[in-house]
């Protein structure tokens, strides 16, 4: 595909290796000391790593496409093309005008009672029990209880919906070894939304069930309607389980920050920024470019495929100073853990009420958090996550 000769600085790095999954920052700051765009010569890729190029690439969204799958794999994106993710305007926007409702901070308010009294419910239950492991236990409870409920798939598609978000996320990137798996599970999905059976299945009045019905009512075929759902299923629960894993470390690894945020509520709505900021749990996407252009020094020539690294662009230093400290003050506008542009996160409203219920939750009963082991990370070619932060809570 990129057949040209090379003309960005070339990296060594290995996006899909084991260890730059299992510790990204150091992939990223390798990066970002060769320059704004890399040639990353293991995976056979440009990458956008800085921050303003970043942003200015995925505003630029007629040359920077989506349409034609957000994956470096194109024979996954076959799979993916047409979900709100992996289109272009004018059919992107209607898509995500149907799915968005539930989602916009009008509507997001009428869920906030019921994810508090879970969050409290919660934080009652890990606090006496005093060490649990606040990725494996603490990290999944709110998006695989209420989120999936709101959801709404019926019984089969809530036991699968993480196996095929994590397969989805495995399938943006080279997953290796774990590709037949994550393929299969994908098939699964597919096999999902394409069974009649499926839409009398979803819950009377879950989020499914309200997306496909104001799609056949907008003209799509029942079948089209269904493929909607996407953008509840894939996304929706690694994302937000890897930010509240990585806020319970940072918290945990950071005590004098959470004592501030203890003594300033005021603080959560940007703490919860710089969580999503630092360890951006969505390390990258590709674009298709559709016609030549370029970014920085770098000429991209049409019919090529771009890496965009959310991940670099939020530790890039010329837009946030000391980028590797962990600072709930800090000016976190701006940052790309959610996108920027047409694309930007459909869920961040969602996302951020549960990360808010459940970090108040905490603080009105916890002094400080300690970690009592070594922290493992999760395994997961585009989601950096954390599969265990054992910790013990600290109570006055
Ligand atoms: C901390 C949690 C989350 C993070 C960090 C996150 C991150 C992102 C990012 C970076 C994008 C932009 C992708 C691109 O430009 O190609 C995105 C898009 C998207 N997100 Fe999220 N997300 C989170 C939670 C959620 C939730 C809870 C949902 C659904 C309920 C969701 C649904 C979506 C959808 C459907 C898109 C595609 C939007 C579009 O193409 O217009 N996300 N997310």
């Amino acid at each position: 595909m990129n057949d040209a000769p090379i003309n960005a600085p070339a990296c060594d790095i290995d996006f899909y290796s084991s260890a730059t999954i299992a510790d990204p920052a150091a992939a990223y700051a390798s990066m970002l000391s060769l320059g704004p765009v890399v040639w990353l010569n293991s995976n056979n890729l440009y990458a956008v790593c800085g921050h303003a190029e970043l942003v200015s690439s995925l505003r630029n969204h007629e040359v920077f496409r989506s349409g034609k799958g957000v994956s470096i794999d194109d024979s996954v994106n076959k799979m993916l093309i047409g979900s709100t993710l992996n289109s272009d305007p004018p059919q992107h926007d209607a898509t995500r005008k149907i799915t968005f409702n539930p989602l916009s901070p009008k509507q997001i308010r009428y869920v906030r009672d019921q994810i508090n009294s879970q969050a409290q419910q919660l934080a009652d239950e890990m606090v006496s029990k005093k060490q649990f492991d606040a990725a494996a236990e603490l990290a999944p409870h709110l998006p695989l209880t209420i989120v999936r409920d709101l959801v709404g798939l019926g019984d089969y598609g809530k036991d699968n919906m993480l196996s095929w978000g994590a397969a989805t996320f495995e399938l943006m990137g080279d997953p290796g070894e774990r590709r037949t798996t994550a393929i299969n599970n994908l098939k699964n999905l597919r096999r999902f939304l394409e069974d009649p059976a499926t839409l009398d299945n979803l819950s009377a009045d879950g989020w499914a069930r309200r997306a496909t019905r104001l799609g056949i009512e907008s003209g799509m075929e029942p079948a089209r309607a269904a493929e909607l759902m996407r953008d509840y299923i894939a996304p929706s629960l690694d994302t937000t389980i890897s930010a509240i894993g990585f806020g319970m470390m940072l918290f945990a690894s950071h005590p004098e920050q959470w004592a501030k945020l203890r003594d300033n509520r005021e603080l959560m709505k940007n703490a919860i920024e710089e969580i999503v900021r630092l360890n951006t749990p969505i390390r990258a996407f590709t674009r298709y470019v559709s016609q030549d252009t370029q970014v920085a020094d770098t000429h991209f020539e049409k019919d090529s495929r771009v890496l965009m690294v959310f991940g670099a662009a939020n530790r890039d230093a010329r837009k946030f100073p000391n980028p590797d400290a962990f600072d709930i003050e800090r000016k976190t506008i701006g940052h790309v853990g959610f996108g920027q542009g047409v694309h930007a996160c459909l869920g961040m409203n969602l996302a951020r009420l549960e990360m808010d219920c459940l970090f108040n939750a905490l603080a009105d009963r916890v002094e400080r958090f300690e970690l009592t082991g070594p922290v493992v990370p999760g395994v997961n070619s585009t989601i950096y996550s954390l599969a265990s932060v054992p910790v013990v809570a600290i109570t006055s």
